[in-house]
């Protein structure tokens, strides 16, 4: 089975200040530092780090060198990323001194993705095949649309949680990866138990993997739910967990290891991510999270 993930490129400027400005509020940050990030881009390399095979597909512009290139040196295969006109994603994130972060999106090139692209990229894929997907690009409905068509399994992180998702078909996921956030956007429920319930019963075939920030994370799917707790570090900038989370679990269960071994090597490869700065950076490699077990 091989995984396409079809998803955003950012380039991330990272200000380090002491803490989340204000509404009217104007800060000096202490530092600021380039990073490849974006969603898509993180969890691409969380796969290839925790040793999958991972394609990518997407869409950079003409300052998309440094993205490609943190591709190639993780293995990511870039035969689906296409160069437009229009400037790469970005990201203006702020991280504060206690590691929390706030974002600030700019779609650029990953919303250019057309519909021809979309389906001439899905016609190198089929039944025995998984795409990953986030909600930083356009035309998620029509990928998981064609994607289901194709028999392809479908993975999605509903993150950036936004009104585009209600348009798509969810039914046709058959795993989604979220934080509580978006599991209560998605579901309208608001405790861990009901979110985990209403997704239960609005797409019973579907594994459901719920991450709770410090309280751990759990795993709902195939008659079984499993529990998993965090691994206390010092939090330096959380950047980037969910995504390692995310590329961790999905590589696990693509090697058939049973939930609770895919938990837990996710929540072990998300506790090192959240002691290193920035996003692809701090994304740990496999036999780093194996020697911590
Ligand atoms: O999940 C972290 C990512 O969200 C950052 O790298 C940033 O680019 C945004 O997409």
């Amino acid at each position: 089975m091989r995984i396409l993930n079809f998803g955003s490129l950012n380039i991330d400027f990272v200000y380090a200040v002491d803490h989340i400005v204000q509404p009217g509020e104007t800060i000096s940050s202490s530092a600021l530092t380039i990073f490849c990030g974006g969603k898509g881009l993180n969890q691409s390399i969380a796969l290839a780090r925790a040793g999958a095979t991972v394609f990518h597909a997407g869409m950079v512009g003409p300052d998309g060198d440094i993205l490609l290139d943190a591709c190639a040196e993780n293995n990511v295969d870039t035969s689906f990323v296409k160069r437009v006109p229009e400037r790469s994603g970005n990201a203006i994130i702020q991280v504060g001194a206690d590691g929390q972060n706030s974002i600030v999106l700019f779609g650029g090139a990953n919303r250019q993705n057309t519909p021809e692209f979309v389906d001439e990229v899905l016609e190198q894929f089929g039944d025995d095949d998984l795409v990953l997907l986030q909600n930083e690009i356009n035309h998620i409905d029509r990928i998981i649309d064609q994607a289901a068509s194709r028999g392809m399994r479908i993975a999605l992180n509903p993150a950036p949680f936004d009104s585009n998702l209600n348009g798509c078909e969810l039914s046709k996921v058959s795993l989604f990866i979220m934080n509580e956030v978006e599991g209560e956007q998605i579901s309208g429920e608001s405790t861990p138990e009901t979110i985990l319930g209403s997704m239960r019963e609005r797409y019973p075939e579907a594994e459901v993997v719920l991450t709770l920030g410090g309280d751990g994370a759990s795993y709902q799917g195939r008659g079984e739910i499993v529990t998993q707790p965090i691994f206390p570090v010092k939090v330096v900038d959380t950047t980037a967990a969910g995504d390692t989370f995310t590329g961790y679990f999905l590589a696990a269960s693509m090697e058939n290891l049973p939930p609770a071994q895919c938990m837990r090597l996710a929540a072990l490869a998300s506790s090192i991510t959240v002691s290193r700065q920035g996003a692809t950076p701090s994304i740990p490699r496999r036999d780093e999270v194996e020697a911590r077990q």
